[in-house]
Protein backbone atom coordinates (compact mmCIF):
# COMPACT_ATOMS: atom_id res chain seq x y z
CA UNK A 1 0.00 0.00 0.00
CA UNK A 2 2.19 2.37 -1.35
CA UNK A 3 0.86 6.14 -2.67
CA UNK A 4 3.50 7.36 -5.42
CA UNK A 5 3.00 11.01 -6.89
CA UNK A 6 4.74 11.74 -9.90
CA UNK A 7 5.13 15.38 -9.72
CA UNK A 8 6.76 18.58 -11.49
CA UNK A 9 4.90 21.56 -12.24
CA UNK A 10 7.25 21.77 -15.37
CA UNK A 11 5.51 20.69 -18.32
CA UNK A 12 7.17 17.66 -20.58
CA UNK A 13 9.57 16.56 -18.35
CA UNK A 14 8.93 12.67 -18.66
CA UNK A 15 6.20 12.72 -15.48
CA UNK A 16 3.41 10.57 -17.91
CA UNK A 17 6.43 8.05 -18.98
CA UNK A 18 7.56 7.73 -15.67
CA UNK A 19 4.00 7.33 -14.27
CA UNK A 20 3.12 4.95 -16.85
CA UNK A 21 6.66 2.80 -17.27
CA UNK A 22 6.87 2.60 -13.21
CA UNK A 23 3.37 1.27 -12.84
CA UNK A 24 3.14 -1.41 -15.43
CA UNK A 25 6.88 -2.73 -14.27
CA UNK A 26 5.04 -2.70 -10.82
CA UNK A 27 2.76 -4.66 -12.04
CA UNK A 28 5.19 -7.23 -13.96
CA UNK A 29 7.32 -7.69 -11.43
CA UNK A 30 4.39 -8.16 -8.34
CA UNK A 31 2.75 -10.97 -11.57
CA UNK A 32 6.43 -12.28 -11.25
CA UNK A 33 6.08 -12.54 -7.39
CA UNK A 34 2.71 -14.37 -7.12
CA UNK A 35 0.35 -11.49 -8.31
CA UNK A 36 -0.69 -8.12 -6.78
CA UNK A 37 -2.82 -4.82 -8.18
CA UNK A 38 -1.27 -1.38 -9.45
CA UNK A 39 -3.10 1.37 -9.82
CA UNK A 40 -2.25 4.38 -12.12
CA UNK A 41 -4.53 6.91 -11.91
CA UNK A 42 -4.39 10.14 -14.40
CA UNK A 43 -5.30 13.65 -12.87
CA UNK A 44 -4.03 15.40 -15.91
CA UNK A 45 -6.69 16.30 -18.05
CA UNK A 46 -5.07 16.15 -20.82
CA UNK A 47 -5.77 12.16 -20.10
CA UNK A 48 -2.27 10.64 -21.84
CA UNK A 49 -2.31 7.94 -19.51
CA UNK A 50 -4.80 6.08 -21.38
CA UNK A 51 -3.43 7.37 -24.82
CA UNK A 52 0.43 5.56 -23.84
CA UNK A 53 -1.34 2.34 -22.60
CA UNK A 54 -3.60 2.05 -25.71
CA UNK A 55 -6.36 2.23 -23.78
CA UNK A 56 -9.96 3.35 -24.77
CA UNK A 57 -11.35 5.07 -21.90
CA UNK A 58 -14.66 4.58 -22.84
CA UNK A 59 -16.32 7.99 -21.16
CA UNK A 60 -14.73 7.16 -17.66
CA UNK A 61 -13.13 9.93 -16.09
CA UNK A 62 -11.47 10.69 -12.59
CA UNK A 63 -14.08 13.94 -12.42
CA UNK A 64 -16.60 11.73 -11.61
CA UNK A 65 -15.22 9.86 -8.97
CA UNK A 66 -14.00 13.30 -7.25
CA UNK A 67 -17.42 14.72 -7.70
CA UNK A 68 -19.05 11.82 -6.30
CA UNK A 69 -21.32 10.93 -9.39
CA UNK A 70 -19.77 7.49 -9.78
CA UNK A 71 -18.28 4.86 -7.79
CA UNK A 72 -14.51 3.43 -8.18
CA UNK A 73 -15.97 0.58 -10.27
CA UNK A 74 -17.67 2.77 -12.50
CA UNK A 75 -14.83 4.51 -13.17
CA UNK A 76 -11.80 2.01 -13.25
CA UNK A 77 -10.46 0.15 -15.69
CA UNK A 78 -10.25 -3.55 -14.99
CA UNK A 79 -7.04 -5.27 -15.49
CA UNK A 80 -8.34 -7.49 -18.22
CA UNK A 81 -8.24 -7.84 -21.82
CA UNK A 82 -8.58 -5.15 -24.14
CA UNK A 83 -10.83 -6.90 -26.02
CA UNK A 84 -13.19 -6.65 -22.46
CA UNK A 85 -12.18 -2.47 -22.02
CA UNK A 86 -9.48 -3.53 -19.85
CA UNK A 87 -6.67 -2.59 -19.36
CA UNK A 88 -5.04 -5.49 -21.25
CA UNK A 89 -2.20 -5.96 -18.79
CA UNK A 90 -2.68 -8.04 -15.91
CA UNK A 91 -2.17 -6.59 -12.31
CA UNK A 92 -2.50 -3.08 -13.85
CA UNK A 93 -5.68 -0.88 -13.24
CA UNK A 94 -6.28 2.58 -14.45
CA UNK A 95 -8.33 5.23 -13.61
CA UNK A 96 -8.66 7.19 -16.65
CA UNK A 97 -8.56 11.66 -17.36
CA UNK A 98 -10.42 13.92 -19.49
CA UNK A 99 -10.97 17.76 -19.84
CA UNK A 100 -14.25 17.13 -17.94
CA UNK A 101 -11.43 17.11 -14.91
CA UNK A 102 -11.58 20.81 -15.52
CA UNK A 103 -14.97 21.48 -14.89
CA UNK A 104 -15.04 19.33 -11.64
CA UNK A 105 -12.45 20.80 -10.01
CA UNK A 106 -14.67 24.22 -10.85
CA UNK A 107 -17.51 22.11 -9.07
CA UNK A 108 -15.44 21.00 -6.07
CA UNK A 109 -14.33 24.67 -5.53
CA UNK A 110 -17.45 26.00 -5.60
CA UNK A 111 -19.08 23.30 -3.22
CA UNK A 112 -15.49 23.98 -0.80
CA UNK A 113 -16.62 27.80 -0.59
CA UNK A 114 -20.29 26.88 0.51
CA UNK A 115 -19.02 23.94 2.78
CA UNK A 116 -16.83 26.46 3.94
CA UNK A 117 -19.59 28.75 4.49
CA UNK A 118 -21.42 26.15 6.48
CA UNK A 119 -18.65 24.90 8.10
CA UNK A 120 -19.07 21.79 7.11
CA UNK A 121 -14.74 20.91 7.07
CA UNK A 122 -15.22 17.56 5.96
CA UNK A 123 -16.19 17.96 2.44
CA UNK A 124 -12.95 19.54 1.66
CA UNK A 125 -11.16 20.04 -2.09
CA UNK A 126 -8.18 18.97 0.50
CA UNK A 127 -8.77 15.95 1.21
CA UNK A 128 -11.11 14.87 -1.88
CA UNK A 129 -8.85 12.15 -2.83
CA UNK A 130 -8.35 10.62 0.51
CA UNK A 131 -12.14 11.20 0.70
CA UNK A 132 -13.27 9.60 -2.96
CA UNK A 133 -9.87 6.35 -2.60
CA UNK A 134 -9.31 6.21 0.81
CA UNK A 135 -11.30 3.14 1.85
CA UNK A 136 -9.65 0.92 -1.54
CA UNK A 137 -6.27 2.41 -0.31
CA UNK A 138 -5.13 -1.05 1.02
CA UNK A 139 -6.62 -2.77 -2.30
CA UNK A 140 -3.97 -1.83 -4.57
CA UNK A 141 -0.56 -3.01 -3.57
CA UNK A 142 0.69 0.93 -5.23
CA UNK A 143 -0.92 3.50 -6.67
CA UNK A 144 0.73 5.93 -9.25
CA UNK A 145 -0.61 9.18 -9.53
CA UNK A 146 0.64 11.08 -12.97
CA UNK A 147 0.00 14.66 -12.32
CA UNK A 148 -0.28 17.73 -14.58
CA UNK A 149 1.86 20.12 -14.82
CA UNK A 150 -0.49 22.57 -13.08
CA UNK A 151 -1.81 20.79 -10.12
CA UNK A 152 -3.17 23.81 -9.03
CA UNK A 153 -6.24 23.72 -6.05
CA UNK A 154 -5.71 19.77 -6.67
CA UNK A 155 -2.00 20.35 -5.02
CA UNK A 156 -3.18 19.51 -1.36
CA UNK A 157 -5.26 16.81 -2.12
CA UNK A 158 -2.50 14.95 -4.08
CA UNK A 159 0.18 15.51 -1.29
CA UNK A 160 -2.64 14.69 1.02
CA UNK A 161 -2.87 11.12 -0.23
CA UNK A 162 0.61 10.06 -1.04
CA UNK A 163 3.51 8.70 0.73
CA UNK A 164 5.56 9.76 -1.58
CA UNK A 165 6.51 11.77 -4.64
CA UNK A 166 8.82 11.18 -7.65
CA UNK A 167 9.99 14.17 -9.22
CA UNK A 168 11.22 13.64 -12.67
CA UNK A 169 13.71 16.46 -13.82
CA UNK A 170 15.17 17.41 -17.33
CA UNK A 171 18.82 17.39 -17.09
CA UNK A 172 19.67 18.16 -20.87
CA UNK A 173 19.14 21.38 -22.98
CA UNK A 174 19.73 23.67 -19.59
CA UNK A 175 20.92 26.84 -19.29
CA UNK A 176 24.21 27.94 -18.06
CA UNK A 177 22.45 28.01 -14.34
CA UNK A 178 22.29 24.25 -14.51
CA UNK A 179 20.99 22.69 -11.23
CA UNK A 180 20.02 25.87 -9.98
CA UNK A 181 16.84 25.93 -11.30
CA UNK A 182 15.73 22.35 -10.17
CA UNK A 183 16.23 23.78 -6.72
CA UNK A 184 14.12 25.95 -7.09
CA UNK A 185 11.33 24.03 -8.16
CA UNK A 186 11.76 21.50 -5.77
CA UNK A 187 12.09 24.18 -3.01
CA UNK A 188 8.66 25.63 -4.25
CA UNK A 189 7.55 21.49 -4.21
CA UNK A 190 8.63 21.27 -0.61
CA UNK A 191 6.91 24.68 0.10
CA UNK A 192 3.70 23.13 -1.30
CA UNK A 193 3.83 19.82 0.80
CA UNK A 194 6.71 17.48 -0.95
CA UNK A 195 8.47 15.26 1.86
CA UNK A 196 11.88 15.43 0.02
CA UNK A 197 13.05 12.82 2.38
CA UNK A 198 11.12 10.24 1.22
CA UNK A 199 10.86 11.45 -2.08
CA UNK A 200 13.07 10.47 -5.27
CA UNK A 201 14.54 13.05 -7.81
CA UNK A 202 14.92 11.47 -11.63
CA UNK A 203 16.79 12.80 -13.92
CA UNK A 204 14.94 12.40 -17.21
CA UNK A 205 16.27 12.96 -20.81
CA UNK A 206 20.03 12.40 -19.63
CA UNK A 207 22.80 12.72 -21.60
CA UNK A 208 25.82 10.89 -20.65
CA UNK A 209 28.43 12.79 -22.51
CA UNK A 210 26.83 15.90 -22.11
CA UNK A 211 29.17 17.61 -19.38
CA UNK A 212 26.42 19.99 -18.17
CA UNK A 213 23.92 16.78 -17.98
CA UNK A 214 26.97 15.49 -15.53
CA UNK A 215 27.03 18.53 -13.57
CA UNK A 216 23.54 19.24 -12.58
CA UNK A 217 23.86 15.44 -11.75
CA UNK A 218 26.18 16.45 -9.17
CA UNK A 219 24.65 19.13 -7.45
CA UNK A 220 21.77 18.06 -7.21
CA UNK A 221 23.30 14.88 -5.46
CA UNK A 222 24.92 17.51 -2.74
CA UNK A 223 21.95 19.52 -2.80
CA UNK A 224 19.29 16.57 -2.05
CA UNK A 225 21.74 13.64 -0.98
CA UNK A 226 23.01 11.05 -3.60
CA UNK A 227 20.59 8.66 -2.18
CA UNK A 228 17.58 10.67 -3.40
CA UNK A 229 18.59 10.54 -6.40
CA UNK A 230 17.52 7.32 -8.86
CA UNK A 231 19.16 6.13 -12.14
CA UNK A 232 18.91 8.62 -14.37
CA UNK A 233 16.71 7.85 -17.58
CA UNK A 234 18.56 8.70 -20.80
CA UNK A 235 17.22 10.53 -23.60
CA UNK A 236 16.34 8.14 -26.25
CA UNK A 237 14.00 8.22 -29.56
CA UNK A 238 13.00 4.73 -28.35
CA UNK A 239 10.81 6.38 -25.95
CA UNK A 240 8.86 8.12 -28.33
CA UNK A 241 9.07 5.04 -30.46
CA UNK A 242 7.47 2.71 -27.68
CA UNK A 243 4.24 5.34 -27.47
CA UNK A 244 3.79 5.71 -31.42
CA UNK A 245 3.37 1.98 -32.16
CA UNK A 246 0.20 1.93 -30.50
CA UNK A 247 0.63 2.42 -27.05
CA UNK A 248 2.73 0.07 -25.52
CA UNK A 249 5.00 0.55 -22.51
CA UNK A 250 9.10 0.10 -22.69
CA UNK A 251 8.44 -3.38 -20.91
CA UNK A 252 6.63 -4.15 -23.62
CA UNK A 253 8.02 -2.72 -26.82
CA UNK A 254 10.20 -5.55 -28.48
CA UNK A 255 12.87 -2.84 -30.07
CA UNK A 256 13.15 -1.27 -26.55
CA UNK A 257 14.15 -4.53 -24.70
CA UNK A 258 17.87 -4.14 -23.06
CA UNK A 259 17.84 -0.31 -24.45
CA UNK A 260 19.23 2.21 -21.75
CA UNK A 261 15.87 3.74 -20.93
CA UNK A 262 14.22 0.48 -19.99
CA UNK A 263 17.41 -0.49 -17.85
CA UNK A 264 16.94 2.60 -16.09
CA UNK A 265 13.02 2.75 -15.52
CA UNK A 266 13.43 -1.38 -14.38
CA UNK A 267 15.68 -0.02 -12.00
CA UNK A 268 13.09 2.67 -10.68
CA UNK A 269 10.94 -0.28 -10.46
CA UNK A 270 12.86 -2.44 -8.68
CA UNK A 271 14.21 0.32 -6.22
CA UNK A 272 10.49 1.34 -5.53
CA UNK A 273 8.82 -2.30 -5.26
CA UNK A 274 12.06 -2.69 -2.65
CA UNK A 275 12.14 0.74 -0.47
CA UNK A 276 8.33 1.02 -0.80
CA UNK A 277 6.31 -1.39 -0.22
N1 LIG B 1 13.81 9.51 -21.89
C1 LIG B 1 13.16 10.06 -22.94
N2 LIG B 1 13.78 10.13 -24.14
C2 LIG B 1 13.16 10.66 -25.21
N3 LIG B 1 11.92 11.13 -25.19
C3 LIG B 1 11.24 11.10 -24.02
C4 LIG B 1 11.83 10.57 -22.84
N4 LIG B 1 10.93 10.66 -21.83
C5 LIG B 1 9.83 11.23 -22.37
N5 LIG B 1 10.01 11.50 -23.68
C6 LIG B 1 9.05 12.12 -24.60
O1 LIG B 1 8.92 13.48 -24.26
C7 LIG B 1 7.57 13.91 -24.35
C8 LIG B 1 7.11 14.44 -23.00
O2 LIG B 1 7.12 13.35 -22.07
P1 LIG B 1 5.92 13.17 -21.04
O3 LIG B 1 4.61 13.28 -21.72
O4 LIG B 1 6.21 11.94 -20.27
O5 LIG B 1 6.17 14.45 -20.14
P2 LIG B 1 5.17 15.10 -19.06
O6 LIG B 1 6.02 15.68 -17.99
O7 LIG B 1 4.14 14.11 -18.66
O8 LIG B 1 4.48 16.25 -19.92
P3 LIG B 1 3.21 17.14 -19.44
O9 LIG B 1 3.77 18.12 -18.46
O10 LIG B 1 2.70 17.77 -20.70
O11 LIG B 1 2.22 16.22 -18.80
C9 LIG B 1 6.78 12.70 -24.86
O12 LIG B 1 6.63 12.80 -26.24
C10 LIG B 1 7.66 11.53 -24.50
O13 LIG B 1 7.49 10.44 -25.39
MG1 LIG C 1 2.02 14.23 -18.63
Amino acid sequence: MSVIAVVNQKGGVGKTTTAVNLAHGLARKMNQNGGGRVLLIDMDPQGNCATALGVNPNGRCISQLLTGHRSLKEVIIQDTPQTNGGTGRKGLFLIPSSERLVEAIEELLIRDFQSHRRRRASDSLDNVLSQRLGSFRNAFDFTVIDCPPSLGTLTEAVYEFSDRAIVPVRTAMLDATGAAQHTRMINELQEAGLDISVSLILPTFYEPRQILAQQVLRDLAVEYGRNRIAHPIVQSVVVQQAQAAGGQTLFEYEPAAGRPPTIAYGKLVERVYNEQR
